[in-house]
């Protein structure tokens, strides 16, 4: 029976190490109005502007913040000069040979036979059963207070919690997981920390994978232990590394999106009011968080060639910042683009990035996030800040970090039901996923 290994420094804090690391001090949009009154692309480290430690780079690499949409879109759209090998140092020392180091033609191939874990139809059967089923359990305690943290208590779980059923990973070891997973992100170089976490969950799913391919089941790891790429099996060098990005980025990005999506509404009670009444808006909200304050602020690639961009000529082996966070403000393309509005005009937001780095996981993402906030919609229907509590606040400088996020739903019910109106999650599930559901209450 394959077991996963904790942290040897069991009092270690994934989340507290990651806050202190991204809370410079510094508001990175303030950063980003600066840089972006000089021009769409500038000679600049963002990381040393937002007082980020620095990332294990030749200190001579030169250094640009791009910042306009049309900047970053043409970036995005061309890996032959904007190479991936950027995060070789970085995501690539941590999580192994992932997809977001490579460069086509790799990247195409491996690309291509990982989707086949991502289709539609089995993202929207994870959703309809996983989701629903860890929204009724985090929810339940819950539902039984007048107060809680929105994000310590149910949006970091949530996603993770998702995830470990996607992959059939054993539920009484799933804070053990979720730590780890976490850990790994914690950039602190020399990522020794990140580094034992990614062992511990590389040794893990090693044994998984041989145990999946003789006793296969429904869940993801098996899809993954029997994938081929045009022909042959998937290599281990690969898989693994995938495995431990899905840990990650599967389910700390979805988790901070989600809650940023709750601050947003929550901070504009005129609009949670509109999205409360009209579930059609429940999209565009979703769409509204992603582009406002999505998690991912910042991205890189690395120039393969001399290249000029918006007018400014880079050299070969630069680095480029890209900061989707200036880019999903783009006031030439966004209205009051510090403003969150979700009845904005809708217009492509970097939120998952584009082109064929695109995020995998962005239909989970989107349906999780969907399927989230209609239930917390349902059952908590005063829902509102807390106004005994500090306002909630988003930090980090190269993720961003909604920490705590207090609220209260007013009175629970005198009847034995304890809940405070009637429920109707399994009918907006239903249409969401387009699936027969039914009535929980
Ligand atoms: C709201 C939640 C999420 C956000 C904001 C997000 C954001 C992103 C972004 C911006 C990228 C592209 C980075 C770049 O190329 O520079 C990316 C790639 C990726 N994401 Fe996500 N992601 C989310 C959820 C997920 C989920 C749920 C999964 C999987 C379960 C996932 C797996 C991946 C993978 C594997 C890649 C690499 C794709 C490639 O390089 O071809 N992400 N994500």
């Amino acid at each position: 029976m394959t077991t996963i290994e904790d942290l040897s420094d069991r009092t270690f804090d994934p989340y507290a190490a990651t806050a202190a690391l991204q809370d410079t001090g510094v508001d990175p949009y303030l950063v980003i109005a600066e840089l972006r009154s000089i021009g769409p692309v500038v000679k600049a480290d963002y990381r040393t502007l937002v007082g980020l430690p620095a990332e294990p780079r030749e200190p001579s690499q030169p250094r640009y913040s791009v910042l306009s949409h049309a900047a970053v879109d043409e970036v995005l759209n061309d890996p032959e000069t904007f190479s991936s090998r950027s995060f070789e140092p970085t995501l690539g020392a941590v999580f192994g040979r992932i997809l977001t180091v490579m460069d086509p033609p790799e990247h195409a191939m491996y690309r291509r036979a990982l989707m086949q874990v991502f289709r539609p139809t089995l993202v929207r059967s994870w959703c309809a059963e996983a989701a629903s089923q860890v929204i009724e359990e985090l929810l339940a305690p819950i539902l039984l207070k007048e107060q809680a943290d929105l994000a310590s208590e149910f949006a970091t779980p949530y996603p993770f919690h998702v995830l470990q059923r996607i992959l059939g990973l054993p539920h009484e070891d799933v804070e053990v997981f979720q730590k780890l997973s976490f850990t790994q992100m914690v950039k602190e170089p020399p990522f020794d920390m990140a580094m034992e976490a990614a062992v511990k969950l590389g040794n893990y799913f090693t044994a998984l994978l041989d145990d999946r391919r003789q006793n296969p089941g429904t869940d993801l790891i098996s899809a993954l232990a029997t994938l081929e790429a045009e022909g042959r099996p998937i290599p281990r060098k690969i898989v693994i590394p995938f495995l431990r990005q899905l840990m990650s980025a599967g389910a700390e990005t979805t988790s901070r999106a989600l809650t940023i999506l709750f601050i947003g509404l929550l901070s504009n009670p005129e609009q949670l009011a509109a999205v409360r009444a009209d579930r059609a808006l429940v999209s565009p909200a979703v769409e509204e968080a992603l582009r406002w304050d999505g998690p991912v602020i910042v991205s890189s690639r690395e120039t393969t060639r001399d290249v000029v961009l918006e007018g400014v000529s880079i050299p070969r082996g630069a680095l480029l910042e890209l900061l989707f966070g200036a880019a999903n403000r783009d006031p030439q393309v966004f209205e009051n683009p510090d403003t969150f509005d979700v009845h904005r005009e809708r217009h492509r937001h970097f939120g998952f990035a584009t082109g064929i780095h695109v995020c995998i996981g962005q239909l989970l993402a989107r349906l999780e996030m969907s399927v989230a906030l209609n239930a917390v919609l349902d059952r908590l229907p005063n829902l509102g800040l807390d106004p005994n509590q500090p306002p909630p606040r988003v930090q980090g400088a190269s993720m961003r970090l909604p920490s705590v996020l207090h609220v209260t739903f007013g009175r629970l019910c005198r009847c034995p039901c304890r809940v405070r109106e009637p429920m109707h999650t399994g009918s907006v599930l239903a249409q969401l996923l387009n699936v027969s559901g039914q009535s929980s209450h």
